[in-house]
């Protein structure tokens, strides 16, 4: 494969199937705890927008679903700052909100927007995130649907992305520097 990074992808971290399945419980999980109500998902484009579309087929119950768009990050390191980019249009005033989020580092990108949606004044908001990652974290973010907790590596695939690269993959994979090999 072409190298397009300068940087290569080594353990497999999670495979396709262990995702298919957590995804499909979490799914369970959310249609369950929803069955009366028709809430609003809110994904992070651009790396949520695989689990996002796994997950919403394989719920049970009547939903929406809502993009937004942050910037938080350039390369491997976090700039520590948010800006938002695009923010959801419609009404979300006394609806219930899931915030489905590909990956928890320092709690920044979550925080942000717990506090941004809170404000539009929802009836709920709720935290699903797919990966967690074993860091001290300033910020102290909860995750209400909790996929899997993950050393800290910088990872790629199933949605994440560097430098845009690697979200096309089916499984989540460790990603280091070449010269490292
Ligand atoms: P946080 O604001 O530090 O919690 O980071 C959240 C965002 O940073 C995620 O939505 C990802 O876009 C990005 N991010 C954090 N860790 C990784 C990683 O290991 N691989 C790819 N993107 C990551």
């Amino acid at each position: 494969m072409v190298n397009i990074t300068g940087y290569k992808i080594t353990d497999v971290l999670i495979s396709a199937s262990q995702i298919n399945e957590k995804v499909s419980q979490l799914a369970r999980e959310i249609s369950k705890d929803y069955e009366n109500t028709t809430p609003i998902f809110v994904t992070i484009l651009k790396g949520g927008v695989i689990f996002l579309a796994d997950l919403i087929r394989k719920l049970t119950i009547p939903h929406t679903i809502e993009f937004m768009a942050v910037e938080s990050y350039q390369g491997i390191k976090s700039k520590g700052t948010i800006r938002l980019l695009y923010d959801i249009k419609n009404e979300i005033k006394g609806k219930d909100i899931i915030i489905l989020e590909d990956i928890l580092d320092t709690g920044l990108t979550l925080d942000y927007l717990y506090k941004h949606l809170l404000y539009r004044e929802p009836k709920s908001i709720k935290i699903c995130s797919l990966l967690i990652k074993d860091v001290e974290r300033e910020i102290d973010v909860h995750v209400d649907y909790s996929g899997f907790f993950i050393p800290n590596h910088f990872v790629v695939g199933y949605g994440l992305d560097f430098n845009g690269y690697y979200r096309n993959l089916p499984h989540i994979a460790i990603l280091k520097p070449e010269e490292n090999e």
